[in-house]
């Protein structure tokens, strides 16, 4: 056995770019109705879908934002990408630009439900009206968002892609408004899936972890640069997510090979959410040396067998 104590260092796999794994023509002929499109993970989302043929149309609050990146979008992949200003909060907002996209395009194959507000704040120093504000973006504009785009999704068979958080499988602190939320999110899209899969559409959800260069990260990742890094080495994966792992995970769930897919959360977190702290302290190290748990496990059958290896003197 090696002396306790022991540092292990394992390279992370890193991410890889779609076009490493999937077919380049994978969505010709594919258009994608994206809320939330002109940053972030779904602007990934879209350019990764562009990329493999696909053309778009994004919408976002913010019309210079929305103008920018569909015209990015277009020059990165040579697809045509429109765009709409629009607030998903607001049905008739949401409905003009999914009319636009029907002048633009003729149809609609996907849509990715992922415009989202977030901030840190306890229960107790948020307002109700900021509860209700993150509520009203990511719950009430996924409902918006299906209901103005369900009649074209289904004339194509279609698929939905809801963008939601791991957040709200544990009791995470300052983030109270947006589990509620997001759990919302995932609840609808599980009604999708049963009520629309007899009409050929599918509805699937991706709960990103922390996906490094986002906003969403950095408006809520706390403590320094070297907390931060410290505590991603402690993910089962060893590292932050990319953008490209959930543009591969949206490629994926969008393209033929998950046919036979809805209704599913998809984690796309390296396994972060399976890690409690409190339990088991400085993972990894221990899981790579179990010797490190010495004085911290009981002598019971059960513990032993779970945490000890085969031929340990523990
Ligand atoms: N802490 C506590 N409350 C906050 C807050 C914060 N950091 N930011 C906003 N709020 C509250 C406001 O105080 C207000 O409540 P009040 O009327 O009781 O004061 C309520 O939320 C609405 O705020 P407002 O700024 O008027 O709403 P908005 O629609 O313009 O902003 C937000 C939407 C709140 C989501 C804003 O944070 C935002 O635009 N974020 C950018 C998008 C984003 O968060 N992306 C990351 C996704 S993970």
């Amino acid at each position: 056995m090696p002396p306790s104590n022991v540092q292990y260092h394992v390279e992370p796999t890193p991410a890889v770019s779609s076009t490493n794994v999937f077919r380049d023509e994978l969505f010709v002929g594919k258009v994608v109705f994206c809320t939330g499109g002109s940053s972030g993970i779904c602007k990934a989302i879209v350019a990764a879908l562009m990329r493999h043929g696909a053309s778009a149309f994004i919408v976002g609050r913010n019309a210079d934002k929305a103008r920018i990146a569909a015209s990015e979008l277009t020059c990165n992949s040579g697809r045509t990408c429109g765009y709409h200003p629009a607030d998903v909060r607001t049905p008739d907002n949401i409905k003009e630009a999914v009319r636009r996209c029907i002048g633009m395009f003729g149809k609609i194959d996907f849509v990715v439900c992922g415009a989202a507000g977030n901030f840190l704040s306890t229960i107790d120093n948020l307002s109700e009206n900021g509860f209700k504000t993150v509520i009203e973006i990511d719950t009430l504009g996924t409902f918006n968002t299906v209901k103005a785009t369900l009649p074209y999704v289904r004339e194509s068979r279609g698929a939905y892609l809801h963008i939601s958080a791991t957040l709200h499988y544990r009791g995470t602190p300052y983030q109270a408004h947006v589990s509620a939320a997001k759990a919302g999110v995932d609840a609808l899209s599980a009604v999708l899936a049963v009520e629309e899969g007899p009409r050929g559409v599918r509805s699937n959800v991706i709960a990103p972890g922390p996906i490094a260069e986002t906003e969403g990260y950095s408006r809520l990742s706390t403590g320094s640069e070297e907390t931060i890094r410290a505590s991603q080495s402690r993910y089962p994966l060893g590292r932050a997510g990319d953008l490209r792992d959930v543009s591969n995970a949206a490629i994926w769930l969008f393209s033929p090979a998950a046919n036979w897919i809805t209704g599913q959360v998809l984690a796309v977190d390296g396994g972060e959410y399976h890690v409690t702290s409190g339990m088991v302290p400085d993972y990894p190290q221990n899981v790579l040396d179990p010797d490190s748990m010495k004085g911290l496990i009981k002598n019971t059958k059960g513990v032993r067998s779970t945490l000890v290896p085969q031929g340990s003197k523990l």
